[in-house]
């Protein structure tokens, strides 16, 4: 059994971004730059723009958050993205979810420029994956088929299962999956909350990839043997035997499924750091107009 290291490859891919920084500067060129909307003093979503603007430093991207209050109005929200979507020296703009309930998630994303959403959550964007056109895939399914990629994984003519039938990860990593491209050329069963028989389905699973939000939801019965496990669950429980009292778990039961896959992603340290690096890889492809020109 394999671990993929996510940590390890997000490191090495963190490198690769921080060398074209370079370069780029040698050109003479502008640094990427990323922003974020952070809406109340949710302490998850600090966290995380916490992280996205550490992650820029280390790559050399500039990076700004614009703060509001959680009682800010929908239309100075969208304010701040007309002129986030005039500024040349903004590449990429992520909006941080969840948003307070009075606002429309939908139309603040729909705001965005499909060229600065590096999120990849405009329909714009979510079209544009479908037909296999250029576009800004969102972090988690980007992050895992990198890491697939990256992993030496052959997918044509796989299995996959994938549990879970989300619009940032289930249903975006089924397209990418099932695509006439490599990694991809799958077939693909998506299984969610309605499914019949799942450990049934799950257990002919070459590949299964689980974003199914419960803790420990798969079991060694439900896995094949040799099968690729790509856990994208995370859940904090409690634990006697940390110092903070907590640990993180996934949607797997690693200890259990790690006996039988041939790779495994862990929780933490698996999924989790791919995401952020995919963030770093789409903002690099704005500054670069890869993608709309
Ligand atoms: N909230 C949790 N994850 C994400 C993400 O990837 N992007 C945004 N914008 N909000 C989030």
């Amino acid at each position: 059994m394999k671990i993929i290291d996510g940590k390890q490859i997000a490191a090495k891919i963190k490198e690769e971004i921080a060398g074209e920084v370079k370069r780029m500067i040698d050109r003479g060129e502008k640094v990427p730059h990323l922003t974020a909307i952070l809406v109340g003093e949710d302490p998850a979503s600090e966290t995380y723009v916490n992280s996205k603007a550490r992650a820029c430093k280390q790559v050399g991207f500039d990076s700004s958050t614009y703060r509001f209050p959680a009682d800010v109005s929908e239309a100075e929200l969208l304010e701040a993205v007309t002129f986030i979507n005039k500024d040349p020296e903004i590449d990429g703009l992520i909006v941080q979810l969840p948003l307070p309930d009075h606002i429309d998630n939908q139309k603040v994303i729909q705001h965005i420029l499909p060229e600065k959403d590096v999120d990849g959550f405009h329909p714009v964007n979510v079209g544009r994956m479908t037909i296999g056109l250029p576009s800004y895939v969102s972090a988690t399914p980007h992050g895992i088929m990198e890491m697939i990629m990256r992993s030496g994984i052959e997918t044509r003519g796989k299995n996959c299962v994938i549990l879970g039938r989300s619009n940032i990860v289930g249903k975006p990593m089924s397209l990418l999956m099932a695509r006439n491209e490599e990694p991809g050329n799958a077939t693909v069963t998506v299984c969610h909350s309605k499914t019949q028989n799942l450990a049934e389905i799950s257990s002919r699973a070459d590949i299964l990839i689980v974003a199914i939000g419960r803790p420990e939801f798969v079991t060694a019965d439900m896995v094949k043997e040799g099968a690729v496990v790509i856990d994208v669950g995370i859940h904090r429980v409690p634990s006697a035997d940390t110092k903070s009292g907590f640990r993180l778990i996934g949607d797997v039961c690693f200890d259990e499924v790690s006996k039988k896959a041939s790779h495994i992603t862990p929780v933490p340290g698996g999924v989790g750091p791919m995401t952020i690096v995919s963030l770093l890889m789409n903002t690099l492809k704005a500054s670069k107009k890869e993608i709309y020109g």
